[in-house]
């Protein structure tokens, strides 16, 4: 053991006579990692319940890869980089599946990609790639599955397992709708139809909520939800669950084609689904449009995907090319860049919210998650705090949920410096140093009761007043909120229309020097210039936007007030009902629950609200000030809806119309008063029951959504006829122009 080279150092038989010289250290860590890599599979494909994330899988298996790259000796057939997965669980029967399954090599950059291409070219020639061109995919997160039909007749399903023995899964696989058990039309012989098991998101949740519901435990995500779910022993529990299935691909088959491309469009003449998402590509360029593209649609489609595949559509080109032990070489995963990152928490701060709620939040060394740079990310309360397990001066994981909120997913404990301290909550308002306290007991969050004049939460409140769905007063931004605090000219939003130009002179950020003629210079020829302070273009607009806020609807009045609970997805049915202030501080609680959506705890916020003297303060000072629904009267004859130039006529009672996207011309809030305007439901999600779906630029999920319910989508055009003639107009309207 004295000998240096032999403690350093070890030989390994390369099988030819020669022995491999692989360093010590390298070897261990080659071990240790296959080890670590095997068990997160069995972790993930056999349990269902993985203990890391993709991203920190990939990163593993590509440490491993880079190891025996350079030192081939080490690569075994049993190391993770050889095998495809774990071999089958004994809950299900084992199948050999007929052709082998493979799986897909990865690329974490265009640059990967291209890589991937020049090889090709490299291989076959330039030509030859072109002839042939590329196909391009969603990759799915799912489970792979094949389906071998036989005659027409599905007569097997199976999990992938190791790519040779698979679980026999087919009584499950039977229940799931998509699936036909008999192809149509298809000709006679064997054919194996590959692609992927999956839970649509709104499934997903429906199913959360169910199991929430059940008290039992929620699955993590979707892709282990359809794991979970297909593997349930019972077909029957298995058939209960939403699940769907996309085709990618042919094993062995009987029918022979040409291209990928011919594949996809015969599988589903046969009835078997085939995603829309699947685009030609003719050069390496729009391969990387299309990922390009994919990435910023990835979080609007129906379901969960990790990236794009890349496939060579010629199958004889597929031929040629051939394959590893693992994976094609005629086929590429382009993975999206990680969304989980690594920082040091540099500290712990509290922020006082709009209520007087005070949010603990991270603040970390700057790094780049999903395309920008986060350095802040809120951590909810102090039991959150707690819960996370977070230290100052932690390495933490940080995430974007839904890649953008980002979110602090815990410490990398073996990274914890010795000097790490717990973050403590303070017991007095960081802003006006007011006792913070419990509303209610059991409540989460600590408060300021200090709501009037606590710096902070007026600040935030004065800037609410001002955004895009309450008065939207571009020129009450934050600096501008800042500026008129410290100078004084706010004790609350109550004094916001006594700003006058006299008043705004008197700061330094609405006011600019403009050099005049000096009128008292009585000197000859010559004139002399002295300096004048004059209000700058935001303050002269500043003034303007809050006289054109006088007449704004009610539902802005009423986001702009900061009730409790009362948000912009109510405002509309509550103003349509009460019109203006005074009807509104009348109404009891029963009335107030007789609006669709107004539930107890509104309701009760609202009364509580009026009952407070400088909010009873606010509503006077404004209806001094001209602002026209806080007047006495207001909206019992022409109303706000007139003066906001709408019709009043219940032309949409009854219907249920559901906005996704922007529609050129109005903004959400916008959108939904003028539904709510017309005696309409504006609802929030997608049902067989939505009359109407009105799709403006970049719809959400809901619109895929509506497809899927052949519910009828009107475009900003639609919408226009929608409103002005209600649904007989919209019909007419789809009928001529062919939807
Ligand atoms: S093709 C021979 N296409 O990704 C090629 N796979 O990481 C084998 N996947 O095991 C697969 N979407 O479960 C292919 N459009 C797609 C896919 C896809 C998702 C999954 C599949 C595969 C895994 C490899």
């Amino acid at each position: 053991m004295n000998d240096p080279v032999r403690t350093a150092m070890i030989g390994l038989a390369t099988g030819e006579d020669e022995v491999a010289v692989v360093p010590l250290e390298v070897a261990d860590r080659h071990r240790a990692l296959a080890e670590e890599l095997r068990e997160h599979r069995w972790n993930y494909y056999i349990l269902d319940a993985p203990t890391v994330s993709d991203e920190i899988f990939d990163s593993l298996f590509h440490e491993l890869e880079e190891i025996e790259r350079r030192y081939p000796a080490l690569v075994t057939p049993d190391s993770p980089t050889q095998v495809v997965g774990p071999p089958p669980s004994a809950t299900f029967a084992a199948v050999r599946h007929p052709s082998v399954m493979l799986s897909l090599d990865n690329a974490f950059s265009p640059e990967e990609v291209r890589a991937w291409h020049h090889r090709l070219v490299g291989a076959v020639g330039e030509d030859e790639v072109a002839q042939s061109g590329y196909l391009c995919e969603l990759k799915i997160d799912g489970l792979a599955v094949d389906l071998l039909y036989e005659d027409g007749a599905l007569v097997q399903a199976a999990t992938r397992g190791d790519g040779r023995t698979g679980e026999d899964v087919t009584a499950n696989v039977r229940s799931i709708d998509v699936i036909p058990r008999r192809l149509t039309g298809a000709p006679r012989g064997r054919i194996e139809i590959r692609g992927e098991v999956f839970m649509p998101l709104q499934g997903f949740a429906d199913l959360n909520a169910r199991l929430v519901a059940e008290g039992k435990k929620v699955f993590a995500n979707p892709r282990n939800a359809a794991a979970g779910s297909l593997r349930l022993k019972d077909p029957k529990l298995s058939a209960a669950r939403p699940l769907s299935f996309l085709c990618h691909g042919v094993g062995l088959t009987d029918i022979a084609f040409e291209r990928l491309s011919e594949a996809y469009e015969r599988m589903a003449a046969w009835g078997l689904p085939v995603s829309d998402q699947i685009a030609p590509a003719a050069t390496i360029e729009e391969v990387l449009a299309y990922i390009d593209d994919l990435g910023r649609r990835r979080h609007d489609l129906s379901h969960e995907i990790d990236g794009a595949v890349v496939k060579v559509d010629v199958v004889a080109l597929q031929q040629r090319v051939g394959q590893t032990v693992r994976a094609p070489r005629w086929a590429i995963a382009y993975k999206f860049p990680p969304a989980e990152v690594t920082t040091r928490l540099l500290d712990i701060r509290v922020g006082v919210g709009r209520t007087g709620r005070v949010t603990p939040y991270a603040v970390m060394e700057p790094v780049v998650v999903a395309g920008s740079t986060v350095e802040m990310a809120t951590l909810h309360n102090a039991s959150e705090v707690e819960r996370k397990g977070v230290l100052i001066g932690d390495t933490v994981v940080l995430r974007k949920a839904g890649d953008v909120i980002p979110e602090v997913l815990g410490p990398v404990l073996a990274l914890r410096p010795a000097d790490a301290r717990a973050f403590v909550m303070p017991q007095q308002c960081p802003a006006c140093h007011t006792r913070l306290a419990y509303e209610r007991e059991g409540d989460a969050d600590l408060r300021c009761p200090n709501a009037r004049s606590c710096p902070a939460q007026l600040r935030e409140r004065l800037f609410h007043v001002g955004s895009r769905s309450a008065l939207d007063i571009e020129g009450l931004g934050e600096k501008a909120v800042d500026a008129l605090l410290s100078a004084g000219l706010l004790v609350d939003e109550g004094d916001l229309f006594t700003l006058t130009s006299d008043r705004l002179l008197t700061t330094d950020f609405f006011t600019k020097e403009i050099p005049v003629d000096d009128p008292q210079w009585t000197g000859e020829g010559r004139r002399k210039k002295i300096s004048r302070t004059v209000l700058t273009e935001n303050g002269t607009k500043l003034l303007a936007q809050l006289e054109a806020a006088k007449t704004k609807p009610f539902a802005r009045y009423l986001i702009a007030l900061s009730i409790r609970h009362l948000g912009k997805g109510i405002a509309p049915a509550l103003a349509a009902r009460f019109s203006a202030i005074d009807a509104l501080r009348a109404a009891d609680a029963e009335t107030l629950m007789t609006v669709d959506g107004v539930g107890p705890q509104l309701a009760e916020a609202i009364l509580d609200w009026f009952t407070v003297e400088w909010h009873a303060d606010i509503v006077e000072r404004w209806r001094q000030a001209g602002v026209v629904c806080f007047q006495p009267g207001a909206g019992e004859a022409a109303g706000e809806r007139a003066s906001a130039g709408e019709s009043v006529e219940p032309i949409l009672a009854g219907l249920t119309i559901v906005v996704t996207g922007t529609v050129p011309g109005y903004s959400r809030t916008e959108a939904t008063e003028a539904i709510i305007a017309r005696g309409g439901k504006a609802a929030g999600s997608v049902s067989k029951k939505t009359d109407f779906v009105v799709a403006g630029d970049n719809p959400g999920s809901k619109y895929t959504k509506a497809v899927d319910l052949g519910r009828p989508i009107l475009d900003s055009d639609g919408f226009a006829i929608l409103l002005a003639e209600g649904a007989q107009g919209a019909k007419r309207w789809l009928d001529e122009t062919d939807h």
